[in-house]
């Protein structure tokens, strides 16, 4: 009977652990053992692992986090590290290896690969900075929570005529922040990959206090040049000439932390026994990840280490609306 075995790694993302399930029952249907390794990478080298039954992963569908923990292990791009932690996988009669995770996550499968072991990767990170596929696991969850918090700060944020600005996750990626702008209807959006002047953006949230709005939000995404906590900073210095009171509102880890809705539910469950399938068909090295619909399994190698660019229209788009 053929062994696998299943990791998280880096940020947790909403889904994680629909993925987890998706990836054990997909195994257990093929006849095969699924393990599960606590902690991510750090697991894997220490040989924490046991193997999980399709009852371990009931009742985890609807819960966000993971329930296997993960964790960043810069120790990973060791070779010698990932050597011994290759040993212990064969050791155990374990032959194929599942991690569901992010770009620093996928460059360690990308490098298990060439090191001779067998991986697919899950496109897992609320970032949506993954190269060649659409969208990644959690990204839909986290983006429908930043949009609560945006609809309820917009509401206080006409009682007093108040700016708002709303810093998002997305490490240098701006995809989380430029979304929530559009669905959250912002009335300013600032990201890595577009800068705008603290002098513009001041100017932006005047000019929409001229044309009669009540508020003014603004999207802020956590790798700005400025973040949410800097720009404050400069308004309220500037307060006397601009004429407008701001108020900064860090979303953090609140983003990472919830239950998946329908869309990560499903996405996670496709992967995972896409995964499967891949290493079923010796299809290894690749990221299963969503393109144009379809669940597709991309070569590790094509992805790791490029960087997914933004569509500008979507930021032109933006602004149009804001008028
Ligand atoms: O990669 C996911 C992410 O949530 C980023 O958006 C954020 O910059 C980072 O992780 C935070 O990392 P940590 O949880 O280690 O503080």
């Amino acid at each position: 009977m053929r062994r696998i075995a299943v990791l998280t790694s880096g940020g947790d993302s909403p889904g994680m652990n629909a993925a987890i399930r998706a990836v054990v029952r997909s195994g257990i249907e093929q006849g095969w053992s699924v393990y599960g390794v606590r902690h991510g990478y750090a697991g894997l080298v220490a040989g924490d692992r046991r193997e999980l039954s399709a009852r371990d992963v009931g009742g985890i569908l609807q819960n966000g986090g993971t329930i296997l923990g993960s964790s960043r292990c810069p120790e990973f791009a060791d070779s010698e590290v990932r050597r011994n932690a290759i040993e212990l996988l064969q050791r155990a009669g374990i032959d194929g290896l599942v991690v569901i995770g992010g770009n620093g996550s996928q460059a360690g499968s990308l490098a298990l690969t060439k090191d001779g072991f067998p991986v697919v990767g899950i496109a897992s990170t609320i970032d949506n900075d993954l190269f060649g596929v659409e969208i990644t696991l959690g990204v839909d969850t986290a983006l429908n929570i930043a949009l609560e918090a945006i609809d309820r700060l917009k509401n206080t944020a006409s009682s007093h005529r108040r700016a708002f600005l709303v810093e998002v996750m997305g490490r240098d990626c701006g995809y989380l922040a430029m979304m929530a702008a559009i669905a959250g209807g912002a009335e300013a959006t600032v990201i890595p990959e577009f800068e705008i002047q603290p002098g513009d953006l001041a100017r932006a949230i005047s000019d929409a206090y001229t044309r009669g709005k009540p508020h003014a939000l603004v999207v802020v995404a956590e790798g700005s040049k400025m973040d949410a906590t800097e720009l404050v900073a400069y308004f309220k210095s500037h307060r006397d000439q601009l004429g407008f009171d701001v108020r900064a509102t860090i979303l953090g880890h609140v983003q990472r932390g919830g239950n998946p809705m329908a869309f990560d539910r499903i996405l996670a469950t496709r992967m995972g026994w896409s995964a499967v399938q891949s290493l079923n068909s010796g299809l290894t090295g690749r990221l299963v990840g969503l393109v144009a619909g379809k669940i597709v399994a991309l070569p590790l190698a094509e992805i790791v280490g490029r960087k997914k660019e933004l569509d500008p229209q979507m930021l032109t788009m933006a602004n149009a609306m804001t008028i």
